[in-house]
């Protein structure tokens, strides 16, 4: 694991954006897994502005996504297919057949999540995932106590993830689903590479716990420490309760694979 801090959400979203970009023009078929949330709607947004000064072409991308509500159809304005669409996909002209979400509203959970799992190894697996941190410390919506080896399934929400997630349902936590189909945290594990990004002080103390604290399934985040190839991009506020940050500032600022971003005030 490697903890990259830098000034903003801003240069986050633009570190963060920068990296997927040159996975894109290295292998415009990649497999990307998204996440939703707000911490990612920048990075999205700066995505779409690189395809558009025609860094990558992202229209080319094949795409799964971490997790959707139960009983939400895809075309519920409060799905995540919705939120996808928007942010992502209908931006960049992704082809609908390109990306997949499990399907919520779905008649028999367990037969989508099995389907799921089955479609992301029948494109190869996932070359690069994208991970957003919720206030429980969860991947996906591996909320506290998901097995560390699990797959796709059916989980039940923490009122912490409800509250948190109650914006986007007109504020009321009582509108937000009880229940999300999820990736598993093993099913995260096997992407080939991992982009975990944090932003606010609102995060640190969860941040500090997923990254420099025990691995333990009260905390899904956790079981990224077990990754080969996982980076953790995160802004100032959010890396308030890290202890080891002089190790992080030190690796990024001398670190030659680093150079090329250290020059660049964007990043
Ligand atoms: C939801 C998603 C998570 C995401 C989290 C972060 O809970 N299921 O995958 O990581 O939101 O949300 P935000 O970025 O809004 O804090």
């Amino acid at each position: 694991m490697e903890i990259l801090i830098r000034p903003t959400p801003g240069h986050v979203a633009r570190l963060v954006a920068r990296l997927v970009l040159e996975r894109v023009r290295a292998k415009p078929e990649l497999v990307l897994g998204c996440a939703t949330g707000r911490t990612m709607e920048a990075v999205y947004d700066e995505l779409v502005a690189g395809h558009r000064a025609g860094v990558a072409d992202l229209g080319r991308l094949r795409t799964f996504n971490l997790d959707e509500y139960v009983g939400l159809a895809p075309g519920d304005p409060h799905s995540y297919h919705h939120y996808m669409r928007e942010r992502l996909f209908d931006r960049v002209g992704l082809p609908p057949e390109r990306s997949r979400l499990p399907n919520g509203a779905a008649t028999d959970l367990a037969a989508e999540a099995r389907a799921y799992e089955a479609a992301i190894a029948a494109a190869g697996g996932i070359d690069l995932q994208l991970l957003g941190l919720g206030e429980t410390g969860h991947i996906g919506f591996n909320e506290p106590l998901s097995a560390l080896m699990s797959r796709t399934r059916e989980k039940a929400l923490t009122p912490t993830t409800r509250a948190q997630n109650a914006a986007m349902f007109g504020g009321d936590p009582d509108a937000v689903p009880r229940r999300a189909l999820t990736m598993g945290v093993g099913t995260i594990l096997e992407a080939r590479e991992v982009l975990l990004v944090v932003t606010g002080a609102g995060k640190a103390e969860v941040l500090a716990r997923a990254t420099e604290g025990p691995i333990t399934a009260r905390i899904s985040a956790t079981a990224l420490q077990l990754h080969p190839n996982c980076k953790v991009v995160v802004d100032e506020a959010a890396a308030g309760a890290l202890e080891g940050t002089a190790y992080y500032r030190f690796a990024y600022e001398h670190e030659p694979e680093w150079a090329p971003y250290r020059s660049d005030p964007a990043l």
